[in-house]
């Protein structure tokens, strides 16, 4: 929030009214290739030093935004501006300083880190590639990133495979700060690790973004997880954002309908990574479908929403502020801002 006379807070991050479809399988021999909607119509925005945390259950297009953003994906349309490049503007391998600005640290360190190199080798890849520094300098840098991380150079020459899941974690996350990156996507970085070592990882996240003013984009289908770790979150339902705004406002009060379901259906959804092939569970809401069917161009949330009506069929709704701060999507609007404030629990800024 800017008070008069101060210049507005610079975004790291700009994403506008994103689009991105796939290609689905077909489901018949006799039908045609469906579409994918992933994500429809997104719009994010991130202020540099912040962390925004993207919510959702499995499936709603948080990691497509992510990729998007890394440019492993290609929007149908919407603009993308990560660290002042214009990423959807990228025909092509995206510019060194693009990559340099901006760095993603994933689920599985284990998918991400070469394991036929040692540590060191791991963390002087980029410097080489990047900085014009000589072999000690090298050196040096590398054991002043593992410092950074909360490791020691009795791990410079241990492989990924020696590692526990936090510590690999910890030089993924090395890896990433190399290159001195202004942003970094974070997708499901705590998931895969135990309890405890989720939060130490957070913390650490946290130790370093007060350090660098590094913004994160924080992505994760746990909302404890989201809460603490984020100072804005946006909702994610089937391709669109539903709710936005602070993180205590968001978590600690949640407006739209779906988000208050989400809170309520409570703690964890599980990603479809992480669950057994066979039958994974899209939706881990209670309420039932209550026979209406979505249309391409309504809410989502209609199939489920009690307080849907006919108008929200017609189109999506353009988003409504919410007083204490953030906005919904939702034609109920009007209706879900009069009911009573909950109260709010700690979170990121709080702390
Ligand atoms: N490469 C792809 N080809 C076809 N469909 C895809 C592809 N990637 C994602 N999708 C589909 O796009 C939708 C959004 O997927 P996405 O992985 O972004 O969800 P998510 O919110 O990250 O879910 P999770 O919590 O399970 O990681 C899903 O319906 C998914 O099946
Ligand atoms: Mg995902």
């Amino acid at each position: 929030m800017t008070t008069k006379g101060q210049a507005p807070p610079e975004n790291v991050l700009e994403v506008d009214d994103l689009w991105i479809e796939f290609r689905g399988g077909r489901r018949r021999a006799w039908s045609s290739r469906s579409v994918v909607r992933a994500v429809s119509g997104a719009s994010l925005r991130l202020e540099r030093g912040r962390t925004l945390g993207l919510v959702g259950e499995s499936g709603s297009g948080k990691t497509t935004i992510g990729r998007a953003v890394l440019r492993l994906n290609t929007p149908k349309q919407g603009s993308i501006t990560a660290a002042g490049f214009r990423v959807d503007h990228f025909r092509g391998a995206p510019p060194a300083g693009y990559r340099r600005a901006v760095q993603a640290v994933f689920q599985d360190p284990l998918g991400s880190l070469d394991p036929l190199m040692e540590v060191r080798q791991i963390l002087a890849e980029p410097l080489r590639i990047h900085f014009d520094l000589d072999a000690g300098q090298r050196r040096a840098r590398v054991r002043e990133l593992l410092e950074m991380v909360g490791l020691s150079s009795a791990h410079l020459t241990r492989y990924p495979y020696e590692l526990s899941g936090g510590q690999r974690q910890r030089v993924a996350i090395a890896k990433a700060l190399a290159v001195d990156p202004q942003l970094v996507v974070l997708d499901e970085p705590v998931s895969a690790l135990d309890v405890s070592v989720q939060s130490q990882i957070i913390n650490l996240l946290d130790d370093i973004q007060r350090d660098r003013g590094i913004s994160y984009l924080f992505i994760a289908h746990d909302l404890a997880v989201v809460r603490h770790a984020s100072h804005e979150v946006a909702v994610m339902y089937r391709g669109r954002i539903m709710e936005s705004g602070p993180a205590d406002r968001v978590c600690g009060s949640p407006r739209h309908p779906y988000t208050r379901l989400l809170f309520d259906a409570a703690p964890n959804p599980v990603p479809r990574s992480m669950r057994p092939a066979h039958r994974a569970r899209r939706f881990d809401l209670p309420l039932p479908e209550i026979g209406v069917d979505p249309t391409p161009a309504g809410c989502p949330f209609i199939t489920r929403c009690p307080l849907r009506t006919a108008e929200c069929a017609t189109g999506f709704p353009t988003p409504t502020p919410v007083p204490a701060g953030g906005e919904i999507a939702c034609f109920a609007a009007d209706r879900v801002l009069k009911t009573t404030e909950i109260p709010t629990a700690p979170t990121k800024d709080a702390t």
